[in-house]
């Protein structure tokens, strides 16, 4: 039988279903799931928290070099997979506010920031038995990822998935706003210099249009059974 895949790098665009996906496999197979998008959010949430210029580089970059982001298991049932705390504060939804949504591309753009998180999610996937999802796991953090998944849709399938998202925590939404700001979004994460939102040369693609969570979640759990698929084909 094939050994299982022990680091698991999944990445994609925005509102991919990525986060879901990684939770399952992770539950499924024992291993620690570590969504690195939180750690781009929390520098951004807290730069806009202290009325910080997110223009100047320099200075979210020393933000995000001196701060402490813990990701905690869930202390409350609310809805979220983690807690995430930032001087001693539970920013968890805060996180995910429209304002945090908007500036969170421009500060994942800066050599200096992606230098900081990048080496804290290094050390914490080359423990193994690990389910990391971002943008760059599979080109940058963990290039020796023995599964790479690269997970896509099209922009107005994950505009719609992130509007039922927010309605269903009983929030309000604007679907065309949503489905703007996830093309702006990609636009930014694909276009950067430092780290740029691709699919790796080895990494299987997985596009969910039509496809539901658990569809999803059943393609990926074969794909850790049987690793031998062909790099790089639409899955
Ligand atoms: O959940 P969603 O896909 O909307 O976003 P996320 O995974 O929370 O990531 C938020 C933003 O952080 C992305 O749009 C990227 O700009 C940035 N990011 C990144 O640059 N590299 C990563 N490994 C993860 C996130």
């Amino acid at each position: 039988m094939n050994k299982k895949p022990e680091i698991i790098a999944i990445d994609g665009p925005a509102a991919s279903g990525k986060s879901t996906l990684g939770r399952r496999l992770a539950d499924a197979l024992g291993y620690l799931f570590f969504d690195t998008g939180v750690m781009y959010r929390a520098v951004t949430w807290l730069a806009l928290h202290r009325g910080l210029n997110l223009a100047d580089e320099a200075a979210v970059t020393a933000l995000a070099e001196q701060t402490a982001i813990d990701v905690r298991p869930p202390s409350r049932d609310d809805g979220r997979m983690y807690d995430i705390w930032v001087d001693d504060r539970d920013i968890t939804w805060e996180i995910r506010k429209p304002e945090v949504d908007r500036n969170v591309s421009l500060v994942a753009s800066y050599g200096g920031v992606r230098r900081a998180l990048s080496a804290q999610q290094r050390r914490i996937g080359m423990r193994g038995r690990v389910v990391m999802v971002g943008r760059d796991i599979g080109t940058v953090v963990l290039p020796e990822a023995d599964l790479k998944i690269y997970l896509d849709a099209s922009a107005e399938e994950r505009a719609r998935r992130r509007y039922e998202e927010i309605l269903s925590r009983g929030g309000e939404a604007d679907y065309d706003q949503i489905l703007a700001a996830v093309r702006r979004r990609d636009e930014i994460d694909s276009t950067r210099d430092v780290a740029p939102l691709r699919p790796a040369a080895d990494a299987v693609i997985v596009n969910s249009d039509g496809m539901d969570a658990t569809q999803v979640f059943q393609r990926a759990l074969a794909l850790c059974v049987q690793p031998e698929e062909k790099p790089n084909g639409v899955a």
